[in-house]
């Protein structure tokens, strides 16, 4: 329960940021809100099966960072984060072409997830340097929201 209710408050988050008001007319009887209030968003052809097997591969990523940190191997990980989640993702998985087809609100929250992971790889090499990796958990934290986010507000048809 704990996790729809983070989820819905990113959501109105995400919203409120925006600065758009989404209307929710579906109540169950007893006043609960319908969980699913997702914007649906069609891609052609094979996009959606690649966006998908991209957003495996996000999750992947960061299984195997965490594994790196644990090692205490930080320039790895911060080499994972910057090519699979940062900046220097979005070449290789083709977000231009992807972004076109995606709503305004969607492409801002994948900037978003990007600039973090950066930001994420930043604070990795930081913590290469000095030992303290508690920054670096607050980017990947703030990464890993802006997932939920995008998650929290839309879904593929
Ligand atoms: C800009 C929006 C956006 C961002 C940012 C985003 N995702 Fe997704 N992701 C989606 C959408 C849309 C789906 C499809 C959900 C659906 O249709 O129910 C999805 C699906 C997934 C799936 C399921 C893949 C499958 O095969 O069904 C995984 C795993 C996933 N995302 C991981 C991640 C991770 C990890 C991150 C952050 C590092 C992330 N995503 C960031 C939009 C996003």
């Amino acid at each position: 329960m704990k996790t729809v209710f983070n989820s819905l408050k990113y959501f109105f988050a995400l919203f409120s940021i925006l600065g758009l008001s989404p209307v929710f007319s579906q109540h169950d009887p007893h006043g609960a809100m319908r969980v699913d209030e997702r914007w649906m968003v069609e891609f052609p052809g094979m996009m959606q099966d690649h966006l998908l097997a991209n957003m495996r591969d996000h999750l992947l990523a960061i299984g195997e960072i965490q594994e790196a940190m644990g090692l205490g191997n930080y320039d790895k990980a911060s080499q994972i984060a910057e090519e699979r989640l940062g900046q220097s993702s979005l070449k290789t998985h083709g977000a231009y072409e992807n972004s076109k087809f995606m709503p305004r609100a969607m492409q801002e929250l994948g900037n978003q997830m990007h600039r973090s992971a950066s930001q994420f790889a930043i604070e990795l090499q930081n913590a290469s340097a000095t030992g303290d990796v508690k920054p670096a958990l607050l980017a990947l934290s703030k990464t890993t929201q802006a997932c939920v986010s995008c998650h929290a507000a839309f879904r593929f048809k």
